[in-house]
């Protein structure tokens, strides 16, 4: 069959769930993905014909996106920092935001002269801990989760480059002891479950209906839990000069700021994300070395 009309019928099959211009570019996606066409494939090629496998893989394709499965789960993988990460269900999808935040883990490591140890603690499918093994020469970088499905997909990254330090993925409750020696980490970062349930109306289906609750959920309640588990473990496992960064709920931005103060962290600081909401705590144990460390503050 002609691209152009697999392409017209991908379109109407996902116009119930979403905008005209999304659904175009996910077909446009799916069919780049299975038939190696480009998006202006059926314009300057009108005639171009797809076989029946070819149509067949992109039916379902479309299929499992119109039940609304999120995008990179029917690809198999996600844009991340550049890079493409393996995902699928049981693994949280890497966010845009957490690009920022490797890039300001990046920035700080620069100024360590010797090889950056790095701590990901609730690593998903490990798009920190690969990205700052990738992008910090001779850095050597441990990540952790408590889902074996996620440490499955973190391990499995087909990122390995010949040369390069491989980031140690291990099992592991962030609420719990962690086995690791007093102050062997420079850099702590994490991007810990943080909606509430009440935002759970907020949220868009395919995140609700597919993306793992557990990487996703805290409790009205307790909202702050794992950021207070996080600031026990970087108390211990931060060496002096050492640096946390976490990602936050917008909504809770300065009480996640004082959680790190009343800690005991010497200096901490809110900063926002490219849509200007307060998105990161950075957070250092000890308040002399904070002079070589110049982040920008809120
Ligand atoms: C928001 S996701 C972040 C995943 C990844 N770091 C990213 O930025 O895309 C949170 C992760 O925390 C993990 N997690 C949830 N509870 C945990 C716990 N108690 N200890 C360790 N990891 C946990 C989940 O399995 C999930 O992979």
């Amino acid at each position: 069959m002609l691209l152009s009309d697999l392409m017209r019928e991908g379109r109407a099959s996902l116009s119930a769930l979403y905008p005209a211009e999304e659904a175009r570019s996910m077909v446009e996606m799916i069919c780049g993905d299975l038939l190696g066409t480009r998006p202006y494939t059926a314009v300057v090629e009108p005639g171009f014909q797809v076989t029946e496998e070819g149509a067949a893989a992109v039916r379902a394709a479309l299929a499992r996106l119109a039940a609304g499965e999120p995008v990179q789960y029917v690809l198999g993988y996600a844009e991340f920092a550049g890079r493409r990460f393996r995902v699928g269900p049981g693994v949280l999808i890497p966010r845009p935001e957490t690009e920022q935040l490797c890039r300001l883990a990046r920035e700080r490591a620069e100024s360590f002269s010797h090889p950056v140890r790095v701590l990901d603690l609730c690593t998903g499918s490990g798009c920190i801990a690969w990205t700052l093994a990738l992008d910090l020469p001779g850095a050597r970088v441990t990540g952790v989760d408590i889902s074996d499905e996620a440490l499955s997909y973190a391990r499995s990254q087909p990122l390995a480059v010949p040369g390069m330090e491989i980031p140690l993925f291990l099992k592991g409750d962030v609420r719990a002891d962690l086995p690791f020696p007093e102050a062997s980490f420079d850099l702590l970062l994490s991007n810990p479950p943080y909606v509430c349930q009440s935002e759970r109306m907020q949220m868009r289906p395919n995140v609700l209906e597919h993306e793992p609750p557990l990487a996703l959920f805290v409790p009205d309640d307790d909202p702050l839990l794992f950021y207070r588990a996080l600031a026990r473990q970087a108390k211990r496992l931060l060496s002096p000069e050492g640096l946390g960064l976490v990602e936050i709920n917008a909504a809770l931005g300065p009480d996640t700021e004082r959680l790190f103060r009343d800690a005991g962290f010497a200096r901490t600081w809110l900063l926002r994300d490219f849509s200007d909401r307060d998105r990161f705590v950075i957070f250092q144990k000890n308040a002399a070395a904070a002079a070589s460390w110049p982040v920008p503050e809120k």
